[in-house]
């Protein structure tokens, strides 16, 4: 297990997760938020389900008025690596506010990588998405398909990919993975730690939750007429644990690999799953009503994607272990018991 990883954005919805498993795992963690879109309770929760080392730095990795001190603070850390997860990442503000979503995601992700460099720590795991993919691709999606993200909040992961990879061209003792997640859903199986979004939600698990708990009169499921079994989208919905676990496999696999470079690795199930069958589960867990109504199809959706997740069994070790019942279960537990997230 490597030592001391630093976690950008460790107070957000997988931020939380992985720290929860970094410090179950004896690791000592810095976190670094400007809670933005995070909520400082989640601290507390992350400290009450694995005490340990955690440390928190509220600074903007963004606002270059404040990479002096985060170089310093990174530095003093003494870390082995680093978790970068802090960035916008609302589609539909992206297509909006694109300037924005380039400065602050791109800023954060550079003076990340000089506050490393400063460290000499190295190591370094990155939140990528399947988004990267675009729709130019048939499912199962390995790494090896063609990007072509659809949305400045996609670009932005996507450069920044092509950023960490020039950065390990140049410098061989780099050692960097790319991590593509496709769908993460569900919560700490405690219930107290959970995705708590800002406002109407974007996403399809937090919407049908929300919905259950009556918050939310109706789910509107964005096309009925895809090419798909039952005709609504299909995706790769993984469990939040399972991701954060991959987390720590790449740092694991880092710590171990004898030689530099940047790869690029899918963590997903390998399993579809459409919007009616999501609803039905999240039904049976809930044992609550899930209105719906079949609405138009959404700007820039694609009917299907799903990963190919052999490269993280192979190189990892890992591979994904919860089912669909337990992303539920565990959402609604969460959702239940934090019927309005952090402030309940
Ligand atoms: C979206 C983003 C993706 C981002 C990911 C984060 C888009 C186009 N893509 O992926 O860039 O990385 O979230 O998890 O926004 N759905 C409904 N009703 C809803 C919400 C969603 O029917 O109210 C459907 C969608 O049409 C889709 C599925 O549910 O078929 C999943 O949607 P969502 O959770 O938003 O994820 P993605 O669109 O796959």
């Amino acid at each position: 297990m490597t030592k001391r990883i630093v976690v950008t954005g460790g107070a957000g919805y997988i931020g939380s997760h992985v720290c929860v498993e970094l410090l179950a795992g004896g690791a000592a963690a810095l976190v670094i938020d400007n809670f933005s879109n995070a909520h400082p309770e989640a601290l507390n929760r992350i400290r009450e389900l694995a005490p340990g080392d955690l440390e928190v730095l509220e600074r903007d990795l963004a606002d270059p008025a404040q990479s002096e001190d985060i170089i310093s603070a990174v530095r003093d850390f003494n870390p082995d690596g680093a978790v970068h997860l802090a960035g916008l990442k609302a589609v539909g503000e992206s297509v909006t506010e694109p300037a924005r979503y380039y400065r602050t995601n791109l800023g954060a992700a550079l003076t990340l990588i000089e506050a490393l460099d400063a460290a000499d720590a190295k190591n370094l795991v990155f939140s990528s998405s399947a988004t990267v993919y675009g729709d130019r691709n048939e499912s199962p999606v390995d790494e090896s398909g063609l990007t072509g993200p659809t949305n400045p909040y996609g670009r932005t992961k996507l450069f920044i990919e092509d950023i960490v990879r020039d950065i390990a061209h140049s410098d061989n003792r780099w050692r960097i993975v790319n991590l593509r997640y496709f769908n993460p859903v569900g919560a700490h199986a405690s219930g107290r730690i959970g995705e708590d979004p800002n406002d109407i939600p974007n996403n399809l698990f937090p919407f049908i939750a929300q919905v259950a708990v009556g918050r939310r009169d109706k789910l509107q499921v964005f096309g009925g007429d895809y090419p798909t079994p039952d005709g609504t989208g299909v995706r790769d919905y993984i469990h939040v644990t399972d991701l954060a676990r991959g987390h720590v496999a790449a740092l694991d696999y880092l710590a171990a690999k004898k030689t530099g470079g940047a790869v690029d690795i899918n963590l997903g199930t390998g399993k579809g799953v459409s919007v009616l069958e999501a609803v039905a589960a999240f039904k049976r867990a809930s044992n609550r009503d899930i209105p719906y109504d079949i609405a138009p199809r959404r700007d820039g959706d694609i009917a299907e994607i799903y990963a190919n997740a052999d490269l993280a069994q192979k190189l990892l070790g890992w591979r994904a272990e919860k089912t669909l019942e337990d992303m539920c279960a565990d959402h609604w537990r969460w959702q239940s018991q934090n019927p309005e997230g952090y402030q309940s």
